[in-house]
């Protein structure tokens, strides 16, 4: 069953272009709109909608967060991101205009599942994104958006992950074609680039020996951190828990932009930090900002890892290692950056002879709260 990998995540991390294909398929009609069948919420209260609000979970929590910056940028719809846990005992504000949006791989995790029925309690349109036809959490939940990732065996969520990513832009810009505005016309410009990210992470999986080897001589590392801007930090973010969870080693994430407000204490003298560098072309300069922080750390000590477009050449004086991903649109990029920091915590959990697919403390699905 593990189609000739040695585990089921480096399997799961080798489907992930079939995972995306095929949660894009079926979405548009011939003229290229997007045709969400599934969704079960009248169009009407779908335009009326004024706040999404995110709940979910660890990895899902982070496809979350980059849903923000997508969803927020195309339909100017304020999108907050809760943790399921939070939300649930915060006294949300909440109301029939309120679309609460759960993704859960496993459709049972009980944290997501209690902010689901309160959200609901509370008047909210509530819409499921899940990996699992039939679980609890659609079945609660007004409308579901499903993924089309397989089944995820793996404890560390991999796939799963990529295929929520999905599923959000494809529900941002089902929004933003149904609210009119000025992404309304760009919606299927943004569909085709889409689709043409199965054959970029295809391109990804094809150029990971570098950072296999990286990898093996780090299994003696205690601390890593990873930094990211934008779409960059909840990315950022995911390869520290990946880290975290198959390697069990220290790992912080956090926005590049925090650096100076505190975390750049922390670097000294061969502290690997990962960086995720916007692409070039990423509005408001972010492209530059970063390339400015790997100076200033790399000037403190740091051994600095940069995932980088193709082509920049800005990263190379300070990189002591370049991880190369193609170009693509500045919003669609985690889809590409995670895959090498999910193949890097995979390679170091196995030089370190761990569990890869059964981490210790750990289960695949927490149905308690
Ligand atoms: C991380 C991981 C967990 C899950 C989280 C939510 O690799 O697997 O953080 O993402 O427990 O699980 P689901 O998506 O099933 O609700």
């Amino acid at each position: 069953e593990k189609g000739g990998y040695d585990t089921f995540m480096e399997k799961e991390i080798f489907d992930q272009p079939d995972a995306v294909r095929d949660t894009l398929l079926g979405r548009t009609d011939e003229a290229g709109r997007l045709t969400l069948d599934e969704i079960r919420i009248s169009e009407e209260d779908l335009k009326a909608i004024d706040r999404i609000t995110i709940v979910a979970c660890g990895t899902a929590a982070y496809a979350g967060m980059v849903a923000k910056y997508a969803i927020e940028h195309w339909t100017r719809i304020p999108v907050e991101v809760s943790l399921a846990h939070e939300f649930r005992y915060c006294d949300p504000i909440v109301s029939e205009r309120t679309l609460v949006v759960s993704i859960s791989q496993s459709g049972e995790t009980m944290d997501t599942l209690m902010a689901v029925k309160h959200a609901k309690e509370l008047g909210a349109r509530t819409l499921s994104i899940c990996n699992t036809h039939g679980a609890t959490i659609p079945r609660e939940s007004d409308a579901v958006l499903y993924t089309h990732a397989g089944p995820e065996i793996a404890v560390a969520s991999t796939k799963a992950f990529l295929a929520q990513i999905t599923a959000c832009y494809i529900l941002g810009l089902y929004l933003a074609q149904l609210r009119g505005g000025t992404y309304a016309d760009d919606a299927a410009k943004v569909m085709g680039e889409l689709q043409e990210m199965p054959a970029k992470i295809e391109e990804v999986l094809g150029h990971l020996e570098r950072t296999r080897e990286i990898a093996r001589f780090m299994a003696d590392t205690r601390s890593v951190l990873f930094l990211g801007r934008n779409v960059g930090y909840p990315i950022a973010m995911e390869g520290a828990l990946k880290l975290k969870e198959l390697a069990y080693i220290h790992a912080e994430g956090f926005a590049a932009g925090e650096l100076k407000h505190g975390p750049i204490a922390l670097i000294d003298a061969g502290q690997p930090v990962f960086i995720v560098v916007p692409g070039p072309d990423t509005p408001h300069g972010l492209h530059g900002k970063v390339v400015s922080n790997i100076q200033e750390i790399r000037a403190r000590g740091a051994r600095t890892l940069v995932i980088a477009e193709e082509g920049d050449e800005a990263v190379v004086p300070f990189a002591d290692e370049v991880i190369r991903i193609p170009k693509s649109a500045p919003l669609l990029a985690p889809l590409l950056a995670i895959v090498p920091l999910q193949v890097f915590s995979l390679e170091l959990s196995t030089a370190k002879g761990l569990d890869v697919d059964q981490p210790r403390n750990l289960a695949k699905s927490v149905t308690v709260e």
